[in-house]
C-alpha cells in the first residue's frame, strides 16, 4: 500500500519511501533476491518501476499502488502541530511513534509526505487530520470554503449574554474586519463549545480574549463532517473509514 507522485523511480527509492527498510537494508533484500517486479527477481537499485501499473512483491509481500492515506489523531497538549521541530516533539513524531506499534508499523506510509491539516497551539488538544492528500488539505483550509470548525472550550470565568452575542456575531480581534459569525453552545457556566468558519492564529483563544475571558482549555471536536472519535485517547491515531474520507470528500 504505498504512493508518491512520480509514478515511475527506482525500485531501491521506492521501497525506502515505502518504508521497507533504510537505503542498506533495502540494498540487502534486493541482494538476497527478496524482491520480484511482475515476477522477476531484481537484484538491482537502479532498476525502474512504475508503481501504479508493476507489482512488485517483497518478501512475499505485494505492494499495491494507492494514491492516498488519511489518519485521525487525537492530539494531546506539549506536541507541536509541525512535521519536524527542533526543539518540541511534533505530531508527525507523535504519529510515526504510534504507527510503529500497529499490526502493519510504518510499512508501505509514505511518512515524508504526511502532514498535518491546519495547525493546533501547542497546548490544543483534539482532532487533527493527517494526510498526504494536498488538494483535500487546500480545500480544507482554503478560507473561501468557510469549513466549520467545532472547540470545546473551557474558560475562567462565566460568559455574559452581551459577551456570547459578541462572539455570535463578531468580534474584533486585531485584524482588517471582525470574526465571521460563529456558532455557540452553551454546556456549563464556564464550558462551550464554539463553531467557527476561520482559522485565524489563536482565533478562538483571541476572541474570548476581546471579551475578557481566557481559555484554560481548548478541544477540537470536529472539522467539516469529520468528528473526534470519542474512543480514540489522547496521543492516539487510526486511519479514517472508507465513509468519512467520503463524506469529507464530498462535503467540501
Ligand atoms: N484557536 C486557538 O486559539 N487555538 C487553536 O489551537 C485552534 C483554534
Amino acid at each position: 500500500m504505498f504512493c508518491v507522485m512520480i509514478m515511475i523511480m527506482r525500485i531501491d527509492r521506492l521501497l525506502c519511501e515505502m518504508n521497507i527498510g533504510t537505503r542498506s537494508q533495502v540494498k540487502d533484500l534486493l541482494k538476497k533476491g527478496l524482491v520480484t517486479v511482475n515476477g522477476r527477481v531484481v537484484k538491482k537499485g537502479d532498476v525502474k518501476v512504475d508503481e501504479k501499473k508493476d507489482t512488485i512483491i517483497c518478501q512475499g509481500k505485494e505492494y499495491t499502488y494507492r494514491p492516498f492515506f488519511y489518519y485521525m489523531m487525537n492530539k494531546p497538549a506539549g506536541v507541536v502541530t509541525a512535521t519536524k521541530d527542533e526543539k518540541d516533539s511534533t505530531v508527525l513524531d507523535l504519529f510515526c511513534k504510534q504507527m510503529k506499534q500497529t499490526a502493519g508499523g510504518l510499512e508501505g506510509i509514505p511518512v515524508k509526505d504526511i502532514f498535518p491539516v491546519g495547525r493546533l497551539d501547542k497546548d490544543t488538544e483534539g482532532l487533527l487530520l493527517l494526510t498526504n492528500d494536498g488538494a483535500l488539505a487546500h480545500r480544507l483550509l482554503s478560507p473561501g470554503r468557510h469549513v466549520p470548525k467545532k472547540y470545546d472550550v473551557r474558560t475562567d470565568l462565566p460568559l455574559g449574554a452581551k459577551e456570547a452575542k459578541l462572539l455570535e456575531e463578531g468580534v474584533e480581534i486585531g485584524e482588517k474586519e471582525p470574526t465571521r459569525p460563529a456558532v455557540l453552545e452553551r454546556i456549563g457556566d464556564r464550558e462551550f463549545f464554539l463553531t467557527i468558519t476561520e482559522g485565524k492564529f489563536h482565533q478562538v483563544k483571541r476572541m474570548f480574549g476581546a471579551v475578557g475571558l481566557k481559555v484554560l482549555s481548548l478541544k477540537r471536536v470536529s472539522m467539516g463532517s469529520l468528528l473526534l472519535d470519542k474512543n480514540l485517547p489522547p496521543g492516539q491515531v487510526r486511519e479514517l473509514s472508507k465513509e468519512e474520507v467520503l463524506t469529507l470528500c464530498s462535503q467540501i
